[in-house]
């Protein structure tokens, strides 16, 4: 069992309750609470501070809104923030090898910004990990994901006249998923849309960690994945956020799995871990967008995390897909737009 990944903030809450899924996972390899109690409270300061830094830079940055509540977080009890070893995850059956390396992963999706920064920490030495590649990808606001679009999310099953190939894909869209390098405070940064949901799962934004890259390759086949995890919400947030257009319409067609019930959450949030992404309003309100912020604990030492097999998915494979250099320069241009370098990294 790979104990490469280690997680976050504030304190976990009582979770109970798994239900079955899409997705296929075996919690034997991915739960393994005895080696992840170990060398975690002692990044605890480190961790408080990167948090509170990430998010008055994003401000600065952002400059152009109030910045009026600064400091004032909506949830009281992120003010907890230990620094804590999460299990692995899965893959899952969405993932896809090849994005684009980029900030703003949106692609016009509609939806609540997310401004969501990523801290990556040593867990041997509390150091930022800079130099590293996050991934990430999540569904739209109304539970798809790109590269999938023919799959129903309701049944998860694809929509009549739609075909799946052998790499489980449908399609060649990109949206909401993308590749960037962490700066050397170990941060991460994307903009990206506050994710909807789809059958069977609570909300959440997977991310994978890749911190031996050589160059810019970042394929899975060729650069090690020492972390591969989800990152959730408070079940607050998701409702507020539910009621709010494009979201609110899919409730009337799937109701949604809550945190308490969703497969993963408890995995990722027992035992003193903590996968729950710290949010701040951006500006007065919700539509306004969101800032947020979680750290993520890598041990460069694990061995890389296999991305072939039947844990991965049911192909036993992450479908591949070549993005055109057209694509790229298109991402390039937008990022670059907004103070940004292809590689995803702030200038
Ligand atoms: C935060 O930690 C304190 C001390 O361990 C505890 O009493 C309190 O209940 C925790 N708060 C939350 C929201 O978890
Ligand atoms: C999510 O993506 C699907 C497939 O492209 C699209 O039909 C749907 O309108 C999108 N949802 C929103 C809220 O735009
Ligand atoms: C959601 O759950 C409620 C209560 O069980 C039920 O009445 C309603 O039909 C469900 N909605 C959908 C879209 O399944
Ligand atoms: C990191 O991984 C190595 C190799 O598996 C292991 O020996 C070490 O104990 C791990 N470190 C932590 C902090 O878990």
């Amino acid at each position: 069992m790979r104990n490469t990944f280690l997680a976050v903030l504030a304190c976990a809450s009582a979770i109970t309750g798994v239900t079955a899924h899409p997705e296929r996972h075996d919690h034997s390899k991915v739960h393994s609470p005895a080696i992840h109690a170990r060398g975690t409270d002692k990044c605890a300061r480190q961790i408080e501070h990167r948090r509170d830094a990430a998010f008055l830079k994003r401000r600065n940055a952002l400059g152009k809104r109030s910045t009026s509540n600064a400091n004032r977080f909506m949830y009281k009890e992120l003010q907890n923030k230990t620094c804590t070893l999460a299990p692995d995850t899965i893959f899952g059956p969405y993932d896809v090898d090849g994005e684009l390396h980029r900030h703003d992963v949106r692609e016009g999706q509609d939806g609540v910004d997310l401004y969501l920064d990523l801290g990556l920490i040593d867990v041997e030495t509390c150091e930022p990990l800079s130099d590293a590649w996050l991934t990430i990808w999540s569904c739209n606001a109304t539970g798809t994901y790109s590269g999938y679009i023919g799959i129903d999310p309701d049944t998860v099953e694809a929509y009549d006249g739609w075909t799946t190939r052998s790499d489980g894909t449908t399609d060649d869209s990109t949206f909401l998923r993308g590749i960037s390098k962490t700066n050397e405070a170990g941060i991460g940064e994307f903009l990206t849309i506050f994710p909807g949901y789809y059958s069977s799962r609570t909300t959440h934004i997977h991310v994978t960690v890749q911190s031996k890259v050589n160059g810019d390759d970042t394929s899975y086949s060729d650069a090690a994945t020492q972390h591969v995890g989800q990152l959730f919400f408070p079940e607050d947030l998701i409702n507020s956020v539910y009621q709010l257009a494009p979201y609110h319409a899919h409730l009337a067609t799937l109701n949604r799995t809550l945190n308490s019930e969703d497969s993963l959450y408890p995995t990722a949030n027992s035992d003193g871990n903590d996968a729950i992404i710290a949010t701040e309003l951006l500006g007065q309100t919700l539509a306004d967008g969101l800032i947020g912020y979680i750290t993520i604990g890598v041990n460069r030492s694990a061995a890389a995390i296999a991305t072939t097999g039947e844990q991965v998915n049911v192909q036993g494979a992450i479908p591949t897909v070549s993005l055109s250099a057209s694509a790229q320069a298109a991402a390039n241009t937008i990022d670059i737009a907004q103070g940004y370098r292809p590689n995803g990294m702030r200038v």
